[in-house]
């Protein structure tokens, strides 16, 4: 090859050209989906540049394009911290259900008239966030738990549609967000390939990505047929993203990164609606998997203004595509027990291929649902399946009832422990009465409490948990501090090695987080976002450990159902006990900084803003009222302690009114913030 005896600022300049050219042909076959060259001309310049790059080892960077696959293999992938959190989205399943979006936006954003939104096809696929620096690719995090995702780089850039480097003038930090998913055809050839070979093939396009982008060998990763579509930016430094959403896709697509062309800018509730209907009608059609479409707020000051709610924004819906259904034949109702005791009724059924997977259980939810649906075994039922959801017994079939049918009875005693088996009359579940002592329930309680999101504990999963229940070795939670190296050894499959492993990684988790260890106990109703809350209203546990339900009803978002729950929880003995022992074994985590509610002057009130405020904004009326305690609300009930009307107060003032609540003016909250603030230092 006549390259080898280029001097070497050539030799560099020939790299630079053919990196650019490449990079170029890339970005005009990937995003505009309008190549200029064959697919031989492309492998042409490809071999060109191998060739030049094996001549001239040094020129060789990261950026460069036959740098896409590393062969590395790890042995696992590591944790990467997102610097902004990656959100869900809302999910509306009605027209009414985005109708009620739509009011909440006008109502918050107090403005008439359509609202300006971006309608986006909602991708079936797996998150990514994608950090650029300098414009060259750094690193790629899935979404993982929301706020620590796992680092699939090497695996990343084996995706062609992914640009190693940013064309344009790239800012220098952009972390770009999208969604990668495998295009239904490349799936199903991938399928019909591993069907042929006696191989393993995929559920669906959505898990074979997940599996494609999370592999451990970047190589593996390479040879799947996997696209991505960007649509939306996390951090940014130099330079200030366009304004509206549709005008962000459009400066992403100058940068090289792909964008799903069927995204539109619409007007209003009535825009949407059109969306939704007619993408719903080509939803078969396009080459991807689409479970609905998602709606955004347009203007970026809008969405600020609107913010986010615990794990999901404000300013952005998805509008589901109704589940798909399918007919089969229940063949059996089986119960069981869940972590709380809940007993769920499952249908066995006739195997249908039902959403994209082959369905033979489904949840019958509990015994109101059975009744009400009037399930008997032996029926013929729809099943309805949609993405991720648990496919469940849509409704039966009752024209096909055969004469034998049998009703559904709910067991007396638990299936698992025996224990008696109550329903509570104003309760659809039904609960095994056996707490710890059932081990189904031990089971799913040591589940949650191990599990990522918890006290995060690697590899004390589902069959190890079993093993050791039956082993007698773990009862309650505490008991899993107290495990040895000879008990885990001496289990099946388990040697010194992986004891050891899981012996550190049971001490890593003795140091915690309140958030953690609040979510991990499994206080009935009581998932992450309340859990995070009642730790940073209460600060530790010892509070905790004195709460009333009326307290406890005072957290963020906390009702009196959830309030009664997490103060029967910790006024119960034998979690108390649970608790001192955990102590005991080690557990640690640090007292979130917070002021005792009881010691401010407000707390317990809860206030409504409404209306233009003179002397003071919004936002400083707001947190002046927080910072002596007081909730603010956005809405008007009864619970509401007074609502403050400013100029040109609407219908939140009206309702205040008619429910006969305080209602006082801008001058009596500048007294409220004056007094009270004093109170506070004597
Ligand atoms: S926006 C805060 N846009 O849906 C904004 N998400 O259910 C959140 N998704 O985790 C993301 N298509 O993986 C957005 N056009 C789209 C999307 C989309 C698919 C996924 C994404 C997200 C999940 C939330």
């Amino acid at each position: 090859m006549g390259d080898q005896r280029l001097p070497l600022s050539q030799a560099k300049q020939r790299h630079q050209e053919l990196c650019r050219a490449i990079a170029g042909h890339n970005y005009r076959y990937h995003v505009l989906d309008d190549p200029e060259i064959s697919d031989a001309a492309y492998d042409s310049l490809m071999r060109d540049l191998l060739a030049l790059e094996a001549a001239w080892p040094e020129l060789l960077t990261a950026e460069s394009p036959s740098q896409r696959v590393g062969d590395l293999r790890r042995e696992s992938l590591a944790d990467i911290r997102h610097r902004l959190p990656m959100l869900s989205l809302d999910n509306a399943f009605s027209e009414a259900e985005v109708e009620a979006f739509d009011r909440r936006i006008h109502e918050r954003l107090g403005v008439a008239g359509d609202i300006d939104y971006a309608a986006e096809p909602k991708l079936d696929g797996l998150a990514i966030a994608l950090l650029y620096r300098n414009g060259r690719l750094e690193h790629a995090v899935t979404r993982g738990d929301g706020s620590t995702g796992e680092d699939v780089t090497a695996n990343v850039r084996a995706i062609r549609s992914v640009p190693l480097t940013l064309l344009g003038r790239p800012p220098n930090e952009l972390e770009v967000r999208g969604e990668i998913f495998m295009p239904v055809a490349g799936f199903e050839k991938m399928n019909r390939d591993a069907a042929a070979r006696n191989e393993r093939t995929f559920v669906n396009p959505r898990n074979a990505a997940a599996g494609a982008v999370r592999q451990l060998d970047p190589r593996v990763t390479a040879s799947r047929p996997l696209e991505i579509f960007f649509y939306s930016i996390g951090v940014i430094d130099g330079a200030e993203p366009p304004q509206r959403q549709s005008d962000l896709l459009a400066w992403l697509r100058t940068l090289g990164l792909r964008t799903c062309m069927e995204a539109r800018a619409v007007r209003g509730l009535a825009g949407c609606l059109d969306y939704y209907r007619s993408v719903g009608a080509r939803r078969g059609t396009l080459p991807y998997q689409i479970d609905g479409v998602v709606y955004k707020v347009e203007d970026r000051a809008q969405q600020e203004q609107l913010g986010f709610v615990s794990r999901a924004p404000r300013w952005a819906i998805a509008h589901k595509f109704p589940a798909e259904e399918v007919e089969t034949q229940l063949r059996d109702v089986e119960f069981q027990v869940g972590r709380t005791g809940a007993l769920t009724p499952v249908a066995r059924l006739v195997p249908v291929f039902v959403g994209g997977v082959t369905v033979s259980n489904a949840t019958l939810h509990n015994m109101d649902e059975v009744e009400r649906k009037d399930v008997r075994i032996g029926d013929s039922v729809v099943v309805r399946r949609a993405g991720d959801v648990i496919p469940e017994v849509a409704r039966v079939l009752l024209a096909r009832r055969p004469a034998d049918a049998r009703p559904v009875v709910l067991p007396a005693e638990c299936p698992v422990c025996g224990s008696l088996v109550v329903r509570d009359p104003d309760e659809a579940v039904a609960r095994c009465t056996g707490g710890y002592s059932c081990a189904a329930q031990r089971k799913e309680a040591l589940r949650h409490f191990a599990s990522r999101r918890a006290m995060n504990i690697e590899g004390l999963g589902e069959k190890l948990i079993d093993q050791l229940v039956d082993a007698g070795l773990l009862r309650r939670p505490s008991d899993i501090y107290r495990l040895d190296a000879q008990q885990l050894a001496a289990l099946d499959r388990m040697g010194d090695k992986s004891a050891a492993k899981l012996l550190s990684a049971i001490d890593n988790s003795r140091s915690t987080s309140l958030p953690r260890l609040l979510f991990a106990l499994g206080i009935r109703d009581v998932g992450e976002a309340t859990a995070l809350a009642l730790a940073r209203h209460f600060g530790d546990l010892d509070p905790l450990l004195q709460v009333d339900a009326a307290q406890a009803e005072q957290v963020r978002d906390v009702g009196p159902v959830i309030a009664a729950h997490v103060a029967a929880y910790f006024h119960n003995e034998e979690h108390r006990q649970l608790l001192r022992e955990l102590r005991e074994l080690g557990v640690r985590w640090p007292a979130l900084a917070r002021p005792e509610p009881a010691l401010q002057p407000l707390s317990g009130r809860i206030y409504v803003l409404t209306g233009t405020l003179q002397a003071m904004t919004r936002e400083v009326a707001e947190q002046g009222l927080i910072a002596l305690g007081a909730k603010v609300s956005g809405s008007v009930s009864r619970k509401t302690t007074a609502v403050i009307a400013g100029a040109d107060a609407g219908s939140k003032l009206k309702k205040a009114v008619e429910l006969g609540l305080p209602v006082l003016d801008e001058a009596e909250l500048q007294k409220i913030l004056a007094t009270q603030g004093g109170r506070q230092d004597s």
